[in-house]
């Protein structure tokens, strides 16, 4: 028994040291913005997707960032890269600030591996090409499209209450979007987590166990490539990541956790606006004179 609490108490402190970022799927609901660039490189105001998700696993402690890339996809590659050219233009007209900005997409204790899935073959094979990369130590799972507007980061979130098993972000929708989402039914409750008992990848709402959603960021435990090696095609005919967890419950607890913060879906053009509005509204410049227009559009003027 003291072993046990000694060994989630060591859990407790473990720092997630990898970040992998599946973002080889073509993107198909933003065609034709996403024929030839990333989705993950639309920006919301000035940053791209993809650098927030950077940012929110820095922040939650990862340091190598493990990217599953796929066809039209190396602008992300280029955007992590450093651009001596583009420095040296900017260092020349005394753009400073644009300079910092520039060098700061990536600060230099990170390290960026780029891993390529042959083909869309679905969300938890996208996974399993990350698996010589992120070895025997849990991991993180961080969808770009899903962008976690809060305080603190949704990972870090989870990577604090981090303990003996897995742990799924969720929020609850209308119970009539439930075949968008994974969904879960939860029991036991552990500290601030949720015992999953069952999960279902995209059940109509009249099958639905519960209308809590899972959304884009996963701390998993390496056991998940066991189950995600083996598993066939499933809904839609891809290897689901949802399938590898439900099996992964047969080995150990996962758990669902419903996060702090606000979350915009990227990957639906409604979201992708909503999230550009919102984070223009606060952005530092564009408050002000941002707010004013949007004031004088819903007056109708
Ligand atoms: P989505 O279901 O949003 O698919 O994938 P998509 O291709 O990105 O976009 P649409 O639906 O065609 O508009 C969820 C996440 O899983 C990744 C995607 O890049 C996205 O981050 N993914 C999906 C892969 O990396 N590989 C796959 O085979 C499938």
């Amino acid at each position: 028994m003291a072993a046990q609490k000694n060994a989630q108490k060591h859990a407790k402190k473990t720092r997630i040291d990898v970040a992998v970022f599946p973002v080889a799927g073509r993107g198909t609901r933003f065609l034709p913005a996403t024929k030839a660039s990333p989705k993950e490189m639309l920006p919301i105001v000035d940053k791209p997707l993809i650098q927030y998700a950077v940012e929110e696993a820095l922040e939650a402690g990862a340091r190598r960032l493990v990217f599953i890339t796929g066809s039209s996809k190396r602008a992300i590659e280029d955007h992590f890269d450093t651009d001596g050219e583009l420095e040296n233009l900017l260092l020349k007209q005394g753009k400073s600030d644009l300079l910092k900005t520039l060098r700061s997409v990536l600060p230099s204790y990170a390290s960026c591996i780029y891993i390529r899935q042959p083909a869309p073959l679905g969300l938890g094979h996208a996974v399993l090409c990350a698996k010589p990369a992120v070895g025997d130590a849990p991991f993180f799972v961080h969808l770009a499209d899903d962008l976690i507007d809060a305080e603190t980061s949704c990972l870090k979130q989870m990577a604090d209450r981090f303990d003996d098993g897995s742990v799924i972000a969720v929020q609850t929708v209308p119970h009539s979007q439930t075949d968008k989402y994974g969904i879960v039914k939860t029991g036991a409750k552990h500290g601030d987590l949720l015992r999953v008992e069952t999960i279902v990848e995209k059940p109509k709402p009249d099958k639905a166990p519960s209308n809590l959603a899972v959304v884009g960021r996963y701390l998993l435990t390496p056991r998940v490539f066991d189950h995600l090696e083996k598993i066939g095609e499933g809904a839609g005919g891809e290897i689901q990541l949802t399938d590898g967890i439900a099996r992964l419950m047969g080995d150990e607890p996962v758990y669902a956790y419903r996060f702090e913060g606000k979350r915009f879906d990227c990957g639906s053009k409604l979201g992708y606006l909503q999230a550009n509005v919102e984070y223009a509204l606060k952005h530092p410049e564009l408050a002000g004179p941002f707010k004013a227009y949007v004031r004088k559009l819903a007056q109708g003027e």
